[in-house]
């Protein structure tokens, strides 16, 4: 199966929180030959997450990215914003198996961890899960069909 990340670059933002682990996530992709497009942020100097959270689900929604991994303090702030965005399916994972299931079940294309929550060994070990999990598609497709109707009531 292709892998979309192969096809477009994953998008990677951060708010001062999650500054350092998007950093090891860029580093631990280039070791991998995966493309990205860093939205931001570019310090630890203080920012509000809604900012960077929404460039870089606007550049998944529209195609231009793969998937978006998002990193704020607690992962939360990220991924509530990223829910609020039409196309966007965003989990918040600290643990392998929901990163592993929230792609096999809801088609998640957008992963939120917190840099305050998870250690660097952890957060690498959920991305690759999100990366290389397929979709199952069958009776879940349904699912995440009602899932996207939401954002039209
Ligand atoms: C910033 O201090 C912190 O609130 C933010 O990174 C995030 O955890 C919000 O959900």
């Amino acid at each position: 199966m292709t892998k979309d990340y192969c096809t477009a670059p994953v998008a990677l933002a951060a708010d001062h929180g999650g500054f350092a682990l998007k950093e090891a996530i860029k580093a631990h992709l280039e070791s991998q030959g995966i493309a990205y497009r860093d939205f931001g942020t570019h310090s630890t100097e203080s920012c509000d997450y809604p900012d960077l959270a929404a460039p870089a689900c606007d550049a998944v929604v529209a195609g231009e990215c793969s998937v978006a991994i998002l990193c704020c303090g607690t992962g939360v702030g990220m991924s509530i914003c990223a829910n609020k965005i039409h196309g966007i399916r965003a989990c918040c994972c600290s643990d392998t198996f929901s990163a592993e299931f929230t792609r096999r079940h809801n088609d998640a294309n957008a992963l939120c961890m917190g840099g305050r929550v998870v250690g660097e060994g952890l957060a690498l070990a959920i991305v690759d899960l999100f990366l290389n999990t397929p979709f199952e598609g069958g009776r879940h497709t349904r699912r995440v069909e009602k899932v996207m109707a939401l954002e039209t009531r």
